[in-house]
C-alpha cells in the first residue's frame, strides 16, 4: 500500500471514484450512550453498518476497501469490550465470510498477528485463504494495526538486511521502505473517511496517507451508510488532487 500502482484490469477507472477508501469507523460508543445502550450494541450495529458499507463499496465500484478494526491502542480499553470487540471480529470472519466470497471480496489482514489468540489468527488465515483469488473488491481489515508500529517493523526488517551485510543502506529509498509495509501491493488510499466528528488519524495508514484525501464526516458509524457513502465520495470528488505538484491529477 505504498507505490501508487497504476490500476490493474478489474479495477475502477471512474474518474470521479476513488480506487481505494479507508474508514475510521468510530463513534460506536457514542451512538449507543445516546440511546442509553451498552457500548457492546453500538460496536454490533457497527458491524451491520459494515455490511452495508462492503456492499454499497462494490456497487460504487471502489476497488480497496481498508477498515481499521482494532488499533495497536484499543488493548486500553476494559478487557471486557475488548473480549466484546474480538467476538464480533470471529462471529463475522464466521458468518460473513462465505457471502463476501460469493460476493467476490478478497480479504486481507494488516497489523500485528504476535500475540493474538491462535484461533482468531487461524480464522484470519482462513479468511485470507479462502478468498485469495477473488477480484471484485478487496476488503483490507486494519487489525491490532498502528501505523509507527508498522513503519518500525519495516525499519527493522531492512535494518536486519544492513547488519547481515545483504544490503547498501543508499539503496533505500521510500518505494523501498513502502515495500517492507504490511500490503505493499495495495495501492495508497484516495479517500480516508472518519466518522462521528473527530479530526485526526489516530496512527491509522499515516505513511500511505501522504496525499490521501481526508472527509470527515458528523454522523457516528452505526449510522454510516451507503448513502453517506456516496456524499463522502461527492465531496471527495470536488478535490483537486495536485501531489505536491501545480497541476490536478487524477488519483494514484
Ligand atoms: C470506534 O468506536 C470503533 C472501534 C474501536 C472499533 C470498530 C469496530 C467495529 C465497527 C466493529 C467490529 C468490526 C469487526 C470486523 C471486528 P468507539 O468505541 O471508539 O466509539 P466512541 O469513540 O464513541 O467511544
Amino acid at each position: 500500500m505504498s507505490n501508487g500502482a497504476m490500476p490493474k484490469p478489474g479495477e475502477s477507472d471512474r474518474a470521479d471514484a476513488p480506487r481505494h477508501v479507508a474508514i475510521i469507523m468510530d463513534g460506536n460508543g457514542r451512538w449507543a450512550a445516546a440511546r442509553g445502550l451498552p457500548r457492546a450494541e453500538g460496536h454490533r450495529r457497527g458491524v451491520d453498518a459494515l455490511r452495508k458499507v462492503v456492499r454499497a463499496s462494490h456497487e460504487l465500484g471502489i476497488s480497496y476497501l481498508t477498515i481499521f478494526s482494532f488499533s495497536s491502542e484499543n488493548w486500553s480499553r476494559p478487557a471486557s469490550e475488548i473480549g466484546d470487540l474480538f467476538g464480533l471480529l470471529r462471529r463475522f470472519i464466521r458468518n460473513d465470510l462465505a457471502t463476501l466470497h460469493a460476493d467476490g471480496v478478497r480479504v486481507r489482514v494488516i497489523g500485528e498477528r504476535d500475540g493474538l489468540e491462535s484461533d482468531i489468527c487461524a480464522l484470519l488465515n482462513e479468511a485470507e485463504e479462502l478468498t485469495r483469488n477473488n477480484t471484485r473488491l478487496t476488503l483490507v481489515v486494519a487489525f491490532n494495526y498502528g501505523s509507527r508500529q508498522e513503519i518500525a517493523n519495516a525499519a527493522q526488517r531492512l535494518a536486519r538486511e544492513v547488519a547481515e551485510g545483504k544490503r547498501d543502506p543508499a539503496t533505500i529509498t521510500t518505494d523501498t521502505l513502502g515495500s517492507y509495509l504490511d500490503a505493499p501491493d495495495i495501492p495508497d488510499p484516495d479517500l480516508i473517511i472518519r466518522t462521528s466528528g473527530e479530526q485526526r488519524l489516530s496512527n491509522f495508514l499515516m505513511w500511505q496517507a501522504a496525499y490521501s484525501e481526508l472527509v470527515f464526516v458528523p454522523i457516528h458509524w452505526p449510522d454510516f451508510d451507503k448513502a453517506a457513502l456516496e456524499s463522502a465520495i461527492a465531496e471527495y470528488a470536488t478535490r483537486e488532487r495536485r501531489f505536491g505538484g501545480l497541476v490536478a491529477k487524477t488519483g494514484s
